[in-house]
């Protein structure tokens, strides 16, 4: 168990010589975060989205100390979707003993961090209210900044957290259930929006083209599985190239998918209709990011998001790039509280941090 006690004067304290201060003031609020020699910034990321409880501690907005992920999959599977009211409660279940063990596992005290990040939006309304309350409980109650904090931002920022840094200026693929954003980022928190979905993201397209053909939730990982025992050129499928635009639309391609499945008596046919969406959809999410990247001269490519654990939509990109490509590892492509601890550390170096008034943004936009 953590040790708990309150100490806000660590933020108020005078800077030593030896300190690099930074002062923020914010709704009235001032914080002055140390950045002391040799002293690592912990950071607590806090995530609960969707339907994934996760806490981490982050040191320097690179190094994980602790990363833990509570999945409401099996409860939400049974509903073949996710039911938000039901997610809310169950992260009012699990988010406390998530966190605790979170801190323990970076042998962490509440006195050794540096700032609180969660997770604003977009998502479910009511299960982000539950991480940002609590968010602001804690840094309330320990004197701490708090970062609210731009999941699909977060999506990004894993990609600081393993190996090395990505080089500027790159071209970025998020790619989650909600969102398909092609980006050209040239440095922190700087994002030049290229692309989006006009209708169904990449990830609801695996969603929607699972339940069509009756695999389960959630859809991606069941589709890649059937896939691996398909047949990808049995079935050729529709690229929406949406020519000149750097949009997406996957939309269409379900409706592909659905007038193919009206014929089908074989449960072998299902895997090659897997196998045929799922080599469409790489296939244009891969030519466009190397198309963009090309164009705009990036020294490198970096993905994020539940699709981009995706072993085809790895590999295909890897390959057909001419300038390195970087993924994060499966774990951290889904949704966890590393990338939001990450994005929050590089926000709170740019001397910004979220006052009191902190609301949720169901509908937030990263550009
Ligand atoms: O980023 P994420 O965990 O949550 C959101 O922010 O939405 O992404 C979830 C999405 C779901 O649509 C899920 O089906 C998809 O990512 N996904 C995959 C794979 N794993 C998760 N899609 C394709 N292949 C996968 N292996
Ligand atoms: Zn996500």
């Amino acid at each position: 168990m953590p040790r708990m006690h309150n100490d806000s004067s660590r933020l108020f304290k005078t800077a030593t010589p030896s300190t690099k201060k930074a002062i923020y003031i914010k709704q009235n609020i001032c914080y002055i975060a140390h950045e002391r020699k040799g002293r690592k910034m912990k950071l607590l990321g806090i995530e609960t989205s969707c339907d994934e409880t996760a806490a981490s501690v982050v040191q320097d907005g690179r190094d994980i100390l602790s990363n833990l992920i509570a999945s409401q999959v099996d409860i939400h599977s049974r509903y073949g979707g996710i039911v938000p009211e039901v997610a809310s409660r169950q992260h009012l279940l699990t988010a406390i003993p998530i966190i605790q063990e979170a801190m323990t596992q970076a042998q962490a005290h509440w006195s050794d961090l540096d700032a609180i990040a969660v997770t604003i939006g977009p998502g479910l309304a009511g299960s982000l209210l539950v991480g940002v309350n609590i968010a602001k409980a804690i840094a309330l109650a320990q004197g701490l900044p708090l970062l609210g904090i731009n999941h699909l931002e977060g999506h990004i920022y894993a990609n600081w957290l393993e190996g090395r840094a990505p080089d500027f200026p790159l071209i970025c693929l998020i790619v989650s259930g909600g969102h398909s954003d092609l980006l050209l980022m040239k440095g922190h928190g700087d994002y030049q929006p290229l692309g989006r979905t006009r209708d169904d993201a990449a990830g609801e397209a695996f969603d929607k083209v699972a339940r069509i053909l009756g695999l389960g939730f959630p859809g991606g990982p069941a589709i890649e599985q059937a896939a691996l025992g398909g047949n990808s050129s049995l079935h050729r499928l529709p690229r929406p190239w949406l020519k000149g635009s750097d949009d997406f639309s996957f939309s269409g391609l379900k409706t592909a998918v659905l007038r193919l499945v009206a014929d089908l008596s074989e449960k072998s046919e299902k895997a090659d209709i897997a196998a045929s969406f799922q080599e469409a959809v790489v296939d244009v999410l891969v030519t466009k990011t190397v198309a963009a990247a090309r164009r705009l001269g990036a020294r490198q490519i970096i993905l994020g998001g539940g699709v981009a654990s995706n072993r085809p939509l790895r590999q295909m990109m890897a390959e057909r790039s001419p300038i390195p490509v970087l993924i994060p590892s499966p774990i951290l492509c889904t949704d966890n509280a590393a990338m939001i601890a990450s994005c929050g550390y590089f926000h709170l170096k740019a001397g910004e941090i979220s006052g009191w008034d902190l609301d949720v943004a169901p509908n937030l936009k990263l550009t």
